[in-house]
């Protein structure tokens, strides 16, 4: 139904969809604003009324609180397991795919693509049971790593934490992995904020940001974990972006701000809860996630730069065999990966 050029849902939409729309609205809205009203309420409760004690309270909270998503975070498997994600899940729908079994004897370091604009395949499927992952692969405990900024925000930290995720940096990651000689997945999205301003759906090409960081492999744990490159098909396809060619006014300052605050400034343009013209909330269209085989890492102590390089090459060729192996499924045939 089209009235004023703006294109309304349907009046009857069946209620499985309507609550499938509702869980993706409440990612991405607690996403926006949970931060900002929690902030203003916590203002507002200080200045304006007489329970001023309980933005203080939670301020003590949040200072002590303030090393959690660096040490482990604080994952509540209850709310993984919300109903909510599983309509989250459905809504684009989003599927797991595993080429092969991943053996909890090992740890491993899961390197996921492409980063998209808000790693909605990501997040569905290793930092909730959206898609049941931890029956796909028994034994093994996925933990999403983040930006620093996606635990700033009060209550939105708090909220965001229950999914396991902690933040992206290598002590961070160090924790997780050292705790413990088996089971633990830790899941990079190894393009960052900067690949999401490449994200445009029907490319003829998907532009991946992986040859500068090389840092990674330089992280001990990281040795001792079992490489696995993982692919997204559809990720970069849920929302439109507006144009920020290479060299535009808007893509200079999105990477100038990118650089400054970290966050990615990226204009999306999704649809709204009751019409599809426009809005925050991502289209309905596939993502299916397909997890590659483990590269088998061996523990060297120091690696040598030529260690490291050799295996950054490999999973470069790794995850490109991925792709090729899969793309025919999801792309037309023409598309290509373009990694730099
Ligand atoms: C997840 O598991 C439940 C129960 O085992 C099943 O009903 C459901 O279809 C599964 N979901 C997916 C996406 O595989
Ligand atoms: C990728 O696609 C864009 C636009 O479709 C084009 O400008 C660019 O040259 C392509 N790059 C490669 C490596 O094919």
């Amino acid at each position: 139904m089209r009235i004023f050029g703006i294109e309304y849902a349907p009046l009857l939409v069946p209620l499985e969809r309507r609550k499938q729309t509702w869980a993706v609205f409440v990612w991405i809205g607690s996403f926006f604003f949970m931060g900002p009203i929690g902030i203003f309420g916590l203002l507002y409760m200080f200045f304006f009324t007489r329970f001023y004690f309980i933005p203080l309270l939670y301020l003590a909270w949040y200072i002590a609180d303030i090393k959690t998503p660096e040490t482990g975070g604080r994952r509540w498997t209850w709310v993984q397991k919300w109903s909510m994600w599983k309509d989250y899940a459905s809504y684009f729908p989003v599927k797991l795919v595993k080429e092969a079994e991943l053996d909890p004897k090992f740890n491993y370091f899961i390197g996921s693509h492409p980063h998209g604009i808000l790693c909605s395949g990501a997040f569905c499927n290793f930092a909730t049971e959206g898609t049941n992952v931890s029956q796909v692969f028994p034994g093994i405990t996925f933990t999403l790593t983040t930006l620093n900024c996606q635990f700033v925000m009060p209550f939105y930290r708090e909220f965001f934490m229950t999914s396991g995720a902690v933040t992206a940096s290598k002590k961070s990651i160090d924790y997780v992995l050292g705790s413990s000689r088996g089971g633990k997945a830790v899941v990079l999205v190894v393009g960052g904020a900067p690949e999401s301003l490449n994200t445009h759906p029907n490319l003829d090409n998907i532009t991946l940001i992986l040859k500068p960081r090389k840092d990674y492999p330089n992280m001990p744990y990281f040795l001792s974990a079992h490489l696995v490159p993982s692919f997204s098909f559809g990720e970069n396809e849920v929302y439109d972006q507006v144009d920020n060619p290479h060299g535009s006014r808007l893509r200079r300052f999105q990477d100038y701000l990118q650089k400054m605050i970290g966050l990615a400034p990226v204009i999306i343009k999704g649809r709204g809860i009751f019409q599809y013209s426009f809005g925050i909330i991502p289209y309905r269209r596939p993502i299916t996630t397909v997890v590659g085989k483990a590269i088998h890492v061996e523990r060297t102590g120091n690696p040598t730069e030529e260690e490291v390089n050799e295996l950054h090459s490999k999973y470069m060729e790794e995850l490109r065999a991925l792709f090729d192996r899969h793309k025919n499924k999801y792309y037309p045939s023409h598309i290509k990966l373009n990694i730099i």
